[in-house]
């Protein structure tokens, strides 16, 4: 289903539904009372070939809610305006698209577009954080030309990035979902680098290894090939093999030794500095404090990817801190704001971000809360659970990429699947 709401974004709807026909999808149009002010009905049942729904009363379905929402496969909502937002996070059905979005089992793609102080009202922050939490997938908006000249944050995301998106959730739901990943090839990283200082004292950090060992279990899991470059010293899941490294410097030459794998996940924390020099023998404190010089490390993510050969699928991870205790939902906003820049500054395929300043998200928890975004503008938000279900969702999406490595490369000569 395709719900157009009322905003002038709603033009590019139409090419949404043009778009999605033309993926193959069947698409049941649903327009609110405000989005017939911007476009006919008829350009999208043209489109669609299917009529389009605007009311609740005058269908020939008695109840065209439960029939639309129980037959989706997907709801995606082109615009989604700050009105419909608010009341899918209310609860509150009141017309048709909204009536229909409380009735499916369907996942919810919703395509905000509004100006930008709309945008970044409170309420319209605290509303998406909440559909975020309850599950609804979300893309954009972006940044550039709105209504009446303005510029800035608010604008429909693209329609091709839509329905990338859609149809990330449906694999995801799909081919994605527990996707078996026998004959894949995979490098993890996991736990805290030690950066000597001498003998006896390092520089670290407080990440214990579970998010990347719960990763790198999930690969083998699902018949994958698994390596874990681990700076952690937990017990091995069944199936993996493990390299044990203290240092970047032996992360960065495990990782550099294995970078043709199929997959390279770096969930571990990696120290970005190092002392210049290792004292030989423990610093004494009688000898005053020491002044420690510092050098960065290689930036093993950024390396393999920098050299990755067609079809791989790398992920990063980012432990940032973001949140704040009176805007959680704003925090949530910024957390995507610095995981898509940080996936550009990668040059990664999936990101995978946590806010470790929030409670039982990252270092040391059984639990954590991430956001994964790929370069293509999808976001899947993953709320706070196991770092064994986060595992999952972040396979699962790589499952997704490599799915689409095999339709895009398969006339490639290069690429193991033609030799
Ligand atoms: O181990 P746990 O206690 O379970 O905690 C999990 C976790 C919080 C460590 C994990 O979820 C996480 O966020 N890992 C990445 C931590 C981190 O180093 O983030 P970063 O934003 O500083 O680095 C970004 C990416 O670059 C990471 O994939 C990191 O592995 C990589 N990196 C960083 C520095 C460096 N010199 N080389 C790298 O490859």
């Amino acid at each position: 289903m395709l719900g157009v709401c009322g905003g002038i974004a709603a033009y590019k709807a139409v090419e949404v539904c043009r778009r999605l026909v033309d993926a193959g999808a069947f698409v049941s149009p649903v327009m609110t009372r405000g989005a017939t002010r911007f476009v006919g009905p008829a350009t999208f049942s043209a489109l669609a070939s299917e009529r389009v729904r605007t009311s609740l009363w005058e269908e020939a379905e008695p109840i065209p809610h439960t029939f639309l929402g129980r037959n989706a496969d997907l709801i995606v909502v082109a615009p989604a305006t700050a009105r419909l937002i608010g009341a899918y996070a209310a609860g509150i059905s009141s017309d048709l698209m909204t009536a229909t979005l409380l009735a499916t089992r369907a996942p919810v793609l919703l395509c905000p577009a509004m100006h930008t102080e709309m945008w970044e009202h409170p309420a319209v922050v605290d509303n998406m954080a909440t559909l975020r939490r309850r599950g609804v997938h979300v893309v954009g908006p972006g940044t550039g030309r709105l209504a009446g000249g303005d510029t800035g944050a608010g604008r429909l995301a693209e329609p091709e990035e839509i329905v990338a998106a859609a149809a990330a959730v449906l694999a995801a739901g799909g081919a994605g979902a527990g996707a078996s990943l026998e004959g894949v090839t995979a490098v993890v990283t996991a736990g805290g680098t030690r950066e000597p200082l001498d003998p006896v004292r390092f520089l670290g950090n407080r990440s214990s290894g579970k998010q990347g060992y719960a990763v790198a279990a999930e690969l083998a899991r699902r018949g994958a090939t698994v390596t874990l470059v681990s700076a952690s010293a937990l017990a091995v899941p069944p199936g993996v093999k493990v390299v044990e490294v203290e240092t970047a410097a032996q992360m960065d030459q495990a990782v550099s030794a294995r970078s043709g794998a199929d997959v390279i996940v770096m969930a571990a924390a990696v120290a970005d500095f190092r002392p210049t020099a290792v004292a030989p023998t423990k610093i004494k404190r009688s000898n005053g404090v020491p002044e420690v010089a510092l050098e960065p490390t290689p930036d093993i993510l950024a390396g393999v990817a920098a050299r990755r050969r067609p079809g791989q699928v790398i992920v990063g991870f980012a432990a940032e801190t973001v949140s704040s205790a009176e805007h959680p939902g704003a925090g949530r906003e910024e957390l995507a704001r610095v995981a898509r820049d940080k996936l550009a500054a990668k040059g990664v395929d999936l990101l995978v971000a946590n806010d470790v300043a929030a409670p039982g998200v990252g270092f040391t928890y059984d639990t954590n809360e991430v956001l994964i975004v790929d370069a293509a503008g999808a976001r899947v938000d993953v709320p706070l659970a196991t770092k064994e279900e986060v595992a999952r969702a972040v396979v699962d999406a790589i499952a997704l990429r490599l799915a689409g490595r095999h339709t895009t490369t398969a006339t490639n000569p290069d690429t193991k699947e033609n030799r």
